[in-house]
């Protein structure tokens, strides 16, 4: 049954705006409606300025990370009933804390994806491939480094950190997920690489392992767990 929603959003248009700021907007929505839904709402019936970013709406693309009610969470993933937007608190809804918003709720993904690229995200082997198969791996090999293939990108884990609030340079919990995926594959021979990049001063010794990351992640993945199998394969080459 529709019921009367009300979203505070934090808005900043570049143009216009010296600094950020609220604005309020009450519209009908389901308890079973999901943030994104309600954020198109606003937008299609109510303020078509309003900017974020969304694709998929299923929870794919990693598109539509914001931080909803003070926790990092995808739009499209959060019912209204789960921020209590049915029972008439309001749901506050900004951009991800540690990326420079570029427009409402659109931040700047840019450095997120360098981090990402310098951890070497593909496959490593430099041996010849076999000539009439595939590089094969044992379902017990394929199995330790499972969850860490889940990552989708979205930044929810990096702008949950206060380490990567704190430090720009900071390499971040998603780009060493995206390590792990590869350091612990069997057919992968750029482990050393990757651990000798993440073990400089902007990598996996910055986390102060707090789990906010493993909190935030909306695939589930482990991600302090998987920082810290890094920080073991590095000590104690295991
Ligand atoms: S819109 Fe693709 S993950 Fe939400």
């Amino acid at each position: 049954m529709a019921t009367q929603v009300t979203l505070k959003i934090l808005r900043y248009d570049p143009e216009r705006d010296k600094k950020a700021h609220f604005e309020t907007y009450t519209v009908d929505a389901d308890p079973l409606d999901r943030i994104l839904d309600v954020l198109n709402t606003v937008k299609w019936y109510n303020d078509g300025s309003l900017t974020y970013r969304r694709s998929c709406a299923h929870g794919v693309c990693g598109s539509d990370a914001m931080r909803i009610n003070g926790r990092n969470r995808l739009a499209c993933k959060v019912l209204v009933r789960d921020v209590g937007g049915d029972t008439g608190k309001k749901i506050q809804i900004e951009p991800m804390l540690g990326f420079k918003i570029l427009k409402d709720l659109v931040v700047d993904m840019d450095p997120f994806f360098e981090k990402y690229k310098s951890i070497k995200p593909y496959l490593i082997n430099y041996e010849a491939a076999p000539a009439s198969s595939e590089r094969y791996q044992s379902q017990e090999d394929r199995e330790i480094y499972d969850e860490t293939t889940k990552c989708i990108l979205c930044g929810a884990c990096s702008g949950s950190c206060p380490p990567y609030w704190a430090g720009p340079d900071f390499v971040g919990p998603a780009a060493i997920v995206n390590a792990h995926r590869f350091i612990f594959d069997s057919r992968d021979q750029g482990g050393a690489e990757r651990l000798n990049i993440l073990g400089q001063g902007e990598g996996v010794f910055r986390c102060r392992t707090i789990y906010n990351c493993t909190d935030a992640c909306p695939r589930d993945i482990p991600v302090t767990k998987a920082i810290e199998q890094i920080r073991r394969a590095m000590l104690y080459n295991r």
